[in-house]
């Protein structure tokens, strides 16, 4: 009952509700970067060129998140057709399986933190791919808001004082990182900067002008491609200017699924995000009501109970799939949900322990979550002609790798924690990974990253949502919650992204629960059935336009637990 009174003052609540906009819409985690996207939409650019550019900024304003030296992945809805860009990094032709190991042992320092944690990016060829095959305006016109924003400056937000904080050490250790994102505090020695002390980065202004007039090439040879494996190498990594000439982005066919008559079209592995996000919803659907009822505890059980099981197949098989062979018409087939549900005792939590396939025992040191990160960032964006585009992009860890390309601005990421540095040992977000993700040469390293497209269930071919998230293992349940409360509970995208979340990704084997989370009696119902939960101050970015189904008016949100803006055309 309380849970329903809850709900019932949410969704009356008028502060919270969506503004309305005829035209194109944007949602970035940073308001430069939403208003980069509405200022291309104005200059008649379409949602890839309102994407790419938002991406652009946000590789200069939030260089905690993302940047020119990191990757990601894109679903895109063009007239061309539906389509998932992959432009992750992969591993130097350099990298070894045991390259993490020490002793037998990971050191997560090594897959963290420096230059033996980069991995080849792909950002730079993703962004101005994306943009040359499916955009509408010059290249220089989608580049122009990063190249001011970069040349500008823009001001240090608390969220930047925090994520600076976790990493003051690495960023320390590198002279340009350390010149770029700190600033001399007591004894001259490199400090976390004050909110509102402005950050310009004339390097990658310079960095982006020659993108701007000669595309993507200079990136992976030449200069900048020298600068970037001279810093790595002279630091103790292996990329090569040959690993970077190499570098090819991937087009691959979406991941596609329904829910309550809604079509889903996620990300594909390396993503192992897109394939949680439908096997949840698949068991979702089979068992639970659509409606306030999905709020009650029986449901949330056979949400985590999903969870649990979705986390175990990923564990096992998804990997990149050049290298590990993925069943994939299995983990997406009625018969997958039907195992799963004959699984789930409809009242007692499933043990994870008791889940633990052969293969990944025996486990690395005890999986620890930690405190839920807060780096990586998605753009959503749907245009006056419904074109559409959700891109998720990261650096990895807050600050990536922590260092910078001598001279060009470039901050470098550190993906390579992505890899299990041995099978069944845990990486920074807590998550266990095998043999199917284990380190090789020009292998992918498994990703959580989810950008989704939902469809209008009336007009299967319109774009309803827009959606994605950071969050690392958390990125696939802030996704899935977030339609969910669109879909189930007809929630308006601010108070979908606003609604409290779980989380649960078989080790550790507890639920996450945000501070906004659960009605008391909720979660004490759960625990009765042996949930065990653990409360943090909150996760996830959720970054989503939507379209309403009746009077096709948009709107859009960006997560109220974060920085972020929306911007949109009337
Ligand atoms: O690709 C991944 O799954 C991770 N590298 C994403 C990292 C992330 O979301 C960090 N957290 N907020």
């Amino acid at each position: 009952m309380r849970t329903l009174v809850g709900l019932a003052l949410l969704l009356t609540c008028p502060a919270l509700a969506a503004r309305p906009y005829r035209g194109g819409v944007i949602a970035a985690a940073h308001p430069l970067a939403s208003e980069a996207g509405k200022e291309v939409l104005e200059a008649g650019g379409n949602a890839v060129d309102a994407v790419v550019a938002g991406a652009f900024v946000m590789a200069v304003v939030g260089p905690y998140h993302s940047g020119l030296g990191g990757g990601g992945f894109a679903v895109v809805k063009v007239p061309q057709g539906e389509f998932a860009f992959d432009f992750r990094e992969v591993a130097p032709a350099a990298a070894r399986r045991d390259m993490f190991l020490v002793e037998g042992k990971p050191v997560p320092a090594l897959s963290m933190d420096g230059a033996t944690s980069v991995a080849v990016p792909g950002a730079v060829k993703g962004y101005l791919e994306l943009h040359e095959k499916y955009g509408r305006l010059p290249r220089a016109r989608v580049l122009a808001p990063a190249i001011r924003a970069a040349t500008r400056g823009f001001p240090v937000t608390p969220k930047y004082r925090d994520l600076a904080r976790v990493r003051e050490a690495c960023l320390r250790r590198d002279p340009e990182a350390a010149r770029l994102f700190l600033r001399p505090g007591r004894d001259g020695v490199p400090a976390v900067p004050d909110v509102g002390v402005v950050i310009t980065q004339p390097e990658l202004a310079r960095t982006l002008k020659t993108l701007a007039e000669k595309g993507a090439a200079p990136f992976y040879r030449g200069p900048l491609a020298r600068a970037i494996a001279s810093t790595v190498t002279a630091n103790g990594g292996v990329l090569t200017e040959a690993d970077l000439a190499a570098y090819a982005t991937r087009w691959r066919a979406p991941l596609v699924g329904s829910y309550r008559g809604h079509r889903i079209v996620t990300m594909p592995p390396p993503s192992g995000g897109g394939l949680t996000l439908l096997q949840t919803l698949a068991v979702l659907e089979a068992r639970g009501p659509s409606g306030p009822a999905a709020r009650q505890p029986e449901v949330l059980h056979t949400f985590i109970e999903a969870l649990r099981r979705s986390a175990v197949d990923r564990a096992r098989f998804i990997g990149d799939p050049a290298f590990t062979p993925i069943p994939m018409d299995d983990l997406l087939s009625k018969a997958w949900v039907d195992r799963a549900l004959a699984g789930i005792d409809p009242k007692r939590a499933t043990r994870s322990s008791a889940l633990l396939p052969a293969e990944l025992r025996p486990a690395g040191p005890e999986s620890d979550a930690g405190a839920p990160p807060k780096n990586t960032t998605h753009l959503s964006v749907i245009d006056r002609d419904g074109n559409a585009a959700a891109l998720t992009t990261t650096i990895n860890y807050a600050f990536g790798s922590c260092l910078v390309a001598k001279g060009t601005g470039v901050l470098l990421n550190d993906e390579m924690d992505d890899f299990a540095a041995q099978p069944g040992a845990p990486n920074a977000y807590g998550l266990v990974t095998g043999e199917a993700n284990a380190v090789a040469p020009g292998k992918i390293p498994l990703s959580s990253m989810t950008p989704t497209l939902v469809f209008m269930k009336d007009a299967p071919a319109e774009v309803m949502i827009a959606v994605g998230s950071p969050g690392g293992s958390t990125i696939p349940t802030t996704v899935l919650q977030t339609i969910s409360a669109i879909i189930d509970l007809g929630l308006d995208p601010v108070r979908a992204a606003g609604l409290g979340r779980l989380h649960h990704q078989w080790l550790p084997d507890d639920v996450m629960v945000d501070k906004t989370g659960l009605e008391p009696a909720t979660q004490q119902a759960l625990e009765a059935m042996g949930h065990v939960f653990r409360r943090v101050e909150g996760w996830g970015d959720a970054e989503v336009v939507t379209v309403d189904p009746v009077t096709r008016l948009r709107a859009a949100a960006s997560d109220p637990r974060n920085e972020g803006g929306v911007s949109g055309q009337d």
